[in-house]
């Protein structure tokens, strides 16, 4: 991958400037104020086991279906990570005037996500909460490093796909919970994403304007290697399949409902502004999208097999309606 030069990005991030401003003040003027305490069921709570005598949490206390439990763990674990993020965006982009305000704001948004889903996973004993504070403990430890390092145009975009990836992930976590609470909950954080999502999007739209190939550059980087940030995180390998499986998060909603709406959102594939290297990597785009096609089909397959065979033995899997 190559890194933006340093001098083409420290004039990109000038001249963005006024329009991170455009954009923070719109954020500011749509974004609805909330409080995380409103949407938490404080009454079903009860004192755990420790020092004050509780009892301790077991499986049956979980009004939750195992896959909800696993994502609901994973979108905690990876709300929880904001430290790592925050440093890495604050380095990619700049401390300075409405980048700084934006940083602070967004960061501040972001951990009211963790605030209200811990609170209400305890308050609930939706999950066991020693695992969830052996899990948080690891995944800080190890932190977030983004293959991206100071490098604005490629952070830009990639904060623009992971947070609708965050949107889908929570409104379909809410959907197959099966608890009301839990839903409107997860509704709520839902719409900041979808919010900071259209801030990150927007911003790129301008920088396609100001340096076409070096953003078209970046998104296909960005696309290409595509992860999660809780990618990686203890339990990550088996928790993301089940997701998979579910249809709460796979390849297809990614490449259909958040790939697909933002690559049309830039007009991507209309640009006339495009030469050398940035054709080049909107040709490698092409390729990239049709291969990751047929890698829907076979999963697609391959889950139906799976499914038919937990069928054959009497278990009916859980699963969403597109
Ligand atoms: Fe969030
Ligand atoms: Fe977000």
């Amino acid at each position: 991958m190559k890194e933006l030069d340093p001098a083409i990005q420290s004039r990109l991030i000038r001249d963005l400037e006024p329009a991170v401003a455009i954009e923070l003040e719109r954020h500011i003027s749509t974004t609805k104020n909330w409080y995380p305490h409103e949407y938490v069921p404080w009454s079903e709570g009860r004192t755990f086991a420790g020092p004050l005598n509780g009892d301790a949490w077991e499986a049956k206390d979980s009004k939750l279906t195992a896959v909800a439990q696993d994502s609901l763990i994973l979108n905690l674990m990876t709300e929880d990570n904001l430290p790592s993020y925050h440093t890495e965006i604050a380095n990619s982009m700049s401390r300075d005037g409405a980048w700084n305000v934006w940083i602070n704001r967004w960061t501040a948004e972001e951990a009211r996500h963790s605030i209200v889903l811990r609170d209400y996973l305890m308050a609930t004993r939706g999950v066991d909460p020693v695992e969830l504070e052996d899990i948080r403990m690891a995944h800080m430890q190890v932190g977030y490093q983004t293959p991206f390092p100071n490098d604005m145009l490629h952070t830009v975009a990639y904060v623009t796909f992971q947070e609708l990836a965050t949107r889908i992930s929570h409104r379909n976590t809410g959907r197959i919970s099966q608890d009301e609470i839990c839903e409107g909950m997860l509704a709520r954080v839902a719409l900041d994403e979808n919010l900071h999502m259209l801030f990150y999007r927007n911003l790129l739209a301008e920088a396609l304007k100001l340096e076409p190939n070096h953003a078209m550059r970046a998104i296909t980087d960005v696309l290409i290697n595509f992860q999660m940030p809780g990618a990686g995180m203890p339990g990550w390998g088996r928790k993301s399949v089940q997701i998979a499986l579910a249809g709460i998060y796979d390849l297809q909603l990614h490449l259909e409902d958040v790939v697909m709406p933002v690559l049309r959102a830039w007009g991507v594939f209309e640009l006339t502004t495009l030469s050398g290297d940035g054709a080049a990597a909107r040709d490698e785009l092409s390729a990239f999208l049709k291969k990751s096609a047929e890698e829907v089909a076979t999963f697609n397959d391959k889950r139906e097999v799976h499914f038919s065979r937990l069928e054959a033995r009497g278990i009916e899997p859980l699963r969403l309606s597109r």
